[in-house]
Parts: structure tokens; sequence; C-alpha cells
């Protein structure tokens, strides 16, 4: 028995920005871009809002399209099936409420309790593991007087606009991301393993090598003495919160903001991140594999973050891996954060390469530093 993944579905926007089109923005060339990331081009947001590519991945991986409910055999869901909500994202649309209870409402999932979970690229993979643990838990109640809740069908989603946190002007980022959405449905069944095992797990960033400060742009009416008299007066007045000062240091971006570019926006130190993430990805593979018991003979298919198909193939090397062992979905789509992983595991279902029975790792790192791998039977 356990946690199994029943539907999947992603949603994309429709614009489509190539590597050319890039170098009208910034220095840069499909050359450099392709060779050193495998990326050729990605889709960006300009209409669609991340709750509106939630959505269309949600319906898909639902049933809802009119397809089934994205992996052969599946049938379609009913909406109040659905108990629980988990989505990944770290662009939320709104602060206010979470994106799950926005996506929960336009699908009239009524029974379904919901919140965000931010594990930036880990999101999705964090958001498995937690949805595994809170069913595994329910079920120790069913038929007992247990007093927690009871999670039997849920939703989980990544979904991400990083086109609103990119600086176009620093190509040292600006290459690397897309806007997109991904979805799973999972059920409790008694007759299939599901998960078998999760691994989630935390590094220090010691040198901010991933960072994006948050940007809140209205004004404050306070200062150290309390209410600030003149705002009082004026509340049309732009006074600074004095802590943004001491959130960018905390950030290391003080720097960059001085220099003008845009406070909320993606900064990283692409060889340490390019470091750690080829070493965690490795690691992550190796530690669901031990807990689970099993080998890496013993898997069919690793479905790993896309961030750059160099550290997809430095980790291949050193677990003794072909490529064709790894579904790499990066090309026309770039990093899309938690969105990567659930969509990159739809193209897997869409390409026949999971079949019923298979044993499946997926696998992210992000910032944080964050890093996690979930292994399952399909
Ligand atoms: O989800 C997790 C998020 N991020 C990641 O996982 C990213 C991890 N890091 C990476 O993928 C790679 O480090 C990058 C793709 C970001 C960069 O590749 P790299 O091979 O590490 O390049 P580099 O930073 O060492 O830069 C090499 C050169 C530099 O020029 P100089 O100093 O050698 O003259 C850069 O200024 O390439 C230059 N460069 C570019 N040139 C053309 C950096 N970006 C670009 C660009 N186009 N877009």
């Amino acid at each position: 028995m356990g946690c199994c993944i029943v539907g999947c579905g992603k949603g994309l926007p429709a614009l489509d920005v190539t590597n050319d089109e890039l170098a009208q923005l910034v220095e840069t060339s499909d050359e450099w871009i392709s060779s050193r990331t495998g990326i050729r081009s990605r889709r960006i947001s300009v209409e669609e809002t991340s709750l509106d590519l939630a959505e269309v991945a949600a319906r898909q991986a639902l049933g809802w399209d009119g397809e089934g409910a994205g992996i052969q055999g599946q049938p379609a869901f009913a909406a109040e099936d659905i108990d629980l909500v988990v989505f990944s994202t770290l662009t939320p649309d709104a602060l206010l409420p979470s994106s799950a209870a926005l996506l929960r409402r336009r699908l009239g999932l009524t029974n379904a309790v919901s919140f965000d979970l931010n594990a930036a690229c880990s999101g999705f993979v964090y958001s498995l593991s937690v949805t595994e643990a809170l069913m595994a838990a329910s079920q120790a109640n069913v038929g007992g007087a247990g007093g927690r809740n009871h999670y039997h069908r849920a939703l989980v989603v990544g979904a991400e606009r990083l086109s609103r946190i990119t600086n176009w002007s620093d190509r040292n980022t600006c290459v690397l991301f897309g806007d997109g959405a991904g979805a799973v449905v999972v059920e409790w069944r008694d007759d299939a393993p599901g998960i078998i095992s999760s691994y989630i797990h935390n590094d220090d960033d010691t040198t901010n090598s991933l960072v994006c400060p948050a940007a809140f742009d209205s004004s404050f009416a306070f200062d150290e003495q309390g209410v600030n008299a003149a705002f009082a007066q004026d509340p049309a007045l732009l006074l600074a919160d004095a802590s943004l000062a001491r959130v960018d240091e905390e950030l290391g971006v003080a720097e960059g903001v001085a220099a003008g570019e845009p406070r909320q926006a993606i900064r990283m130190d692409g060889q340490k991140v390019f470091k750690f993430a080829g070493n965690a990805l490795t690691n992550a593979v190796l530690e669901v594999l031990e807990r689970a018991g099993l080998t890496l003979d013993d898997i069919a298919l690793i479905v790993p973050h896309q961030a750059n198909e160099r550290i997809i193939k430095f980790a291949a090397k050193k677990l003794g891996l072909g490529l064709e062992k790894f579904q790499i979905s990066i090309a026309h789509r770039g990093n899309s954060s938690a969105a990567c992983v659930p969509m990159t595991l739809c193209d897997a279902y869409e390409s026949g390469k999971i079949a019923p029975g298979d044993k499946v790792i997926m696998v992210a790192f992000g910032a944080g530093l964050t890093s996690g791998a979930v292994l399952y039977e399909a």
C-alpha cells in the first residue's frame, strides 16, 4: 500500500522565446547558451498568470480536458474526491490568499484543504514528500478515533512565472529561466506501493549563491519614533522601510541594487550553484535508493530538475549511468523551478518511457540550499 501517482499534466505559456531573440537583449549567442546549458528556447508568460498555467496542468492531471488523467488507463477524478492541494511556487500571483486556495476555488475542490510550499526548485519534490507523509499518517486513523484530517487523494502542483523575477539585462541568469506548471494527482491505494522512499535535505547557502529579495512597493508609515508625522499629514509620501537595507545586506545584494538593477530579481553565482547541484543530485538519488533498499539497476528512469543539461550529465557520470536513464526536457523549456520535475514527469509518461511497475526517481535541488528525491513504483 502507498501513495500512488495516478494523474499528471502540464501547462505552458504560448510564447516561445529563442536564444537568438535573447541575443537581442543581452550580449550572448545561441551557440553559447545551447552548448553551456542545453537550452534552445523557453516559454515566457505574457498574459498567463501562474494560476492560469497551474489550472491547465491540474485539469489535465484530473482528466478534465477529455484525455484522461495523463497516465494510461487513468479515468477522470471527481472534484469532491480531492481532499488536499499542495502548491509549490516561489512566484505566486498573490501573497494572500495562497495559490493553492485560489486553485481550489477555480477548480471547485470543495472538500480540499490547501496550502503553498516554497522550497525553491526542490519545491515539487518537497511537496510530494510532505503529501505522502500526511497521507501515511492519516491512514493510521482510518477506522479509529484518530484526531487528524484524513487524506486520500491529493493534487500536487508546481507552477512558476520566473520571468517576473528575472533581470532581463543580466546574461548570467536571464538565458536560463522559463515559465510553466506541472501537476500530479496522488491517491492512497492498498494494493500498490506507490512512493517507496523519499529524502528531503538542506545545506546552508553560506555565500548567498542564489537569492531574490522580495519587493514591497507600498509606503511605510513608521520610523524609529513611531508614526511618521509627515506621512500622517500626506499618506501619498513615499517613505522607505529602513529594514529593506538589512534584508539586502543579509542576502548580499546591496551592491547590485545600488547599481540600479531591479531589486526583486534572481541573483546567482552560477559556478557555485553548479558545483552544489551536481553533488546534491547524485547524493539525493543514492539516499532514496538506500532508504528503499534498492540499487540503480532497479530503476527504469530518473526524472531530474532541469537547470542545466551539463548538471545532469555530471550526475550521470558520477552515478555511472548512461543518459538514456534520464528524462531530459530542457531544450525548449529551460529552468522553471518547481514546475520542472512535474512537467518532465509528464513528458516521460507522454513518450511511453514509464510503464506500470517501473521504479522511477524524481530528484531536484535549488536555492536554500534545498535538495531531495522521491522514489516510486509506477
Ligand atoms: O535551479 C538551480 C538554479 N541554477 C543552476 O542550477 C545554474 C547552475 N550554473 C550553471 O548552470 C552555469 O554555471 C551557467 C550556465 C550559469 C554558466 O555556465 P559556466 O560554464 O559556469 O560559465 P561561467 O559562469 O564560468 O562563465 C564563462 C564565461 C564568462 O566570461 P569570461 O569571464 O570567461 O570572459 C561569462 O561572463 O561566459 C560568460 N557568460 C556568457 N557569455 C555569453 C556568462 N553568461 C553568458 C551568456 N552568453 N549568457
